[in-house]
Parts: structure tokens; C-alpha cells; sequence
């Protein structure tokens, strides 16, 4: 059995701070950021690694300042222009999971380009978090329900996230230092493994990656069982 996770989720915190120690400005740090998800994106791609699912913008986010709220912004379309032709050029398809109202009209736009574009790609599934947060997640499934008419159960709910399209992920990374989870993957994070980085992420590389992987490869996921259940369930696999 493969041990590298099928599904990665990242919280890529500490741009801020990378910038500040630089004495450079904040979004001098998440431009680095970009820089540090390309090549983690390359470094899944390397690994086998299906699908990976980032924290780009919050919906907390909005509460920063205005000129690193609009910095954010034009990084995003400078990435859309940027990235895209390259992760497609990989085989990454592009998926932008979050509240698309509030942002504006040419960035909606270059979000459906972009995930048009990459639509048939299949080696990597990169799903970039922006103007989400995992409450908003619950609230407009339910409320897809609702409008259907249809009774809300576990299995429904699950169907109307955004983040249907993928399995849950097995591995929650957070870079920067807090132990949180920041109104980030609430719902499908139920039984991913947490792993908690002091590694700013524009500094997270391919050597910091292979560490929490390797810690992921120790864990074992017991999924409400007892460590006897599946040592026995390992065993009759193992003889079949
Ligand atoms: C994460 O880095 C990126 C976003 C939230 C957009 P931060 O900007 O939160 O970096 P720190 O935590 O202030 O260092
Ligand atoms: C979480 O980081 C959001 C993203 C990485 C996009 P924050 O920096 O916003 O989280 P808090 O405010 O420290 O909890
Ligand atoms: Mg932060």
C-alpha cells in the first residue's frame, strides 16, 4: 500500500512575516508565496501525488488592510496569466473553490478561463481556496439543499460542498507556526492527519515537504477502529 496521500490540504501561512523579516512589504511575501506553491505543486506532481488543495485568501481575509487586500487581488490575476499556462504545460487541472461573488468581474472571468482551460488535465488536481472558508462551505451546501427541497443528510451534504469533485484529504498541513485551522476545510478535514510546520511558506520546499510526508507514513489512521482491527485486517490482506 502506497504510503504518500492521495490528497494534500495546505494552509500557506506566514508570508506576512517573511516579508516583515526582510523589512520588505507584506505582499512581497506572497508574491514568494506563489513562487513557493509552484514548486510544491511540482514536488506532488514528482510524488505521486493526486490532488493538492491550498488556502490562498480567506474569508477573514478581507478584514486586512485595503492595500494588501488589493495586492492580493492583482496577484491573483498576475498568477491567472502567469501560472496557469504552466501548470496546464504539467498537466495540472485548475479548480478556484470559494464564493465568487465579491470578486471581480475580470477575475471571475479569468477563474472559469482558467479552470476551462485545464479541464482535461488529469496528472495533478490543484484546488486553490480563495474568498473561502469552510463555514461558508456547510452554509451554501445546505442551502443548495434546501432549495431542492431535499432532505439534508451527511451524504447530501457531502455531494453539495465544494469540494466535491475529491476524497477528503489525508494530510492537513499549516505552515507559519499556529496550531489552527483558521474556518479552513471544516467539514472535510474530519479525519485528515494534522501536520503543523514552523517553516514560513515561502520558505516550505521539496526537503520540508519529504518531512511531513515522512511523518504522514508514520501515522496510523484508525478511522474511529482499534489499532488490533486493522493490524488483523493488515494481516488477512496480506495472506489473500
Ligand atoms: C498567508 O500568509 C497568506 C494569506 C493569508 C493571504 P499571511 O499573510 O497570513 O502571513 P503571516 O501569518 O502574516 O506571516
Ligand atoms: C489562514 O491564514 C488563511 C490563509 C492562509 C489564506 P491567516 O493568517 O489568515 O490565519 P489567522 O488569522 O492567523 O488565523
Ligand atoms: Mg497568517
Amino acid at each position: 500500500m502506497s504510503q504518500v496521500p492521495h490528497h494534500i490540504a495546505i494552509v500557506m501561512d506566514g508570508n506576512g512575516r517573511w516579508a516583515t523579516r526582510r523589512f520588505l512589504p507584506r505582499v512581497a511575501g506572497h508574491r514568494q508565496g506563489v513562487e513557493s506553491l509552484r514548486r510544491c505543486a511540482r514536488a506532488c506532481l514528482e510524488r505521486g501525488v493526486a490532488v493538492l488543495t491550498v488556502f490562498a485568501f480567506s474569508s477573514e481575509n478581507w478584514s486586512r488592510p485595503a492595500e494588501e487586500v488589493s495586492g492580493l487581488m492583482e496577484l491573483l490575476a498576475l498568477a491567472l496569466a502567469r501560472e496557469v499556462p504552466r501548470l496546464h504545460a504539467d498537466g495540472v487541472r485548475v479548480h478556484f473553490v470559494g464564493e465568487r461573488e465579491g470578486l471581480s468581474d475580470k477575475i471571475r472571468a479569468g477563474l472559469a478561463e482558467a479552470e476551462a482551460a485545464t479541464a482535461g488535465n488529469r496528472r495533478l488536481t490543484l484546488n486553490i481556496c480563495f474568498n473561502y472558508g469552510g463555514r461558508w462551505d456547510i452554509a451554501q451546501a445546505a442551502a443548495r439543499l434546501a432549495e431542492r427541497g431535499e432532505p439534508i443528510t451527511e451524504v447530501a451534504l457531502d455531494r453539495a460542498m465544494a469540494l466535491a469533485h475529491v476524497p477528503d484529504p489525508d494530510l492537513l498541513i499549516r505552515t507559519g507556526g499556529e496550531q489552527r485551522i483558521s474556518n479552513f476545510l471544516l467539514w472535510q478535514a474530519a479525519y485528515s492527519e494534522l501536520y503543523f510546520s514552523d517553516c514560513l511558506w515561502p520558505d516550505f520546499d521539496e526537503a520540508a515537504l519529504d518531512v511531513a510526508l515522512a511523518a504522514f507514513a508514520q501515522r496510523e489512521r484508525r478511522f474511529g477502529k482499534t489499532s488490533e482491527q486493522l493490524l488483523s485486517h493488515n494481516a488477512s490482506h496480506a495472506r489473500a
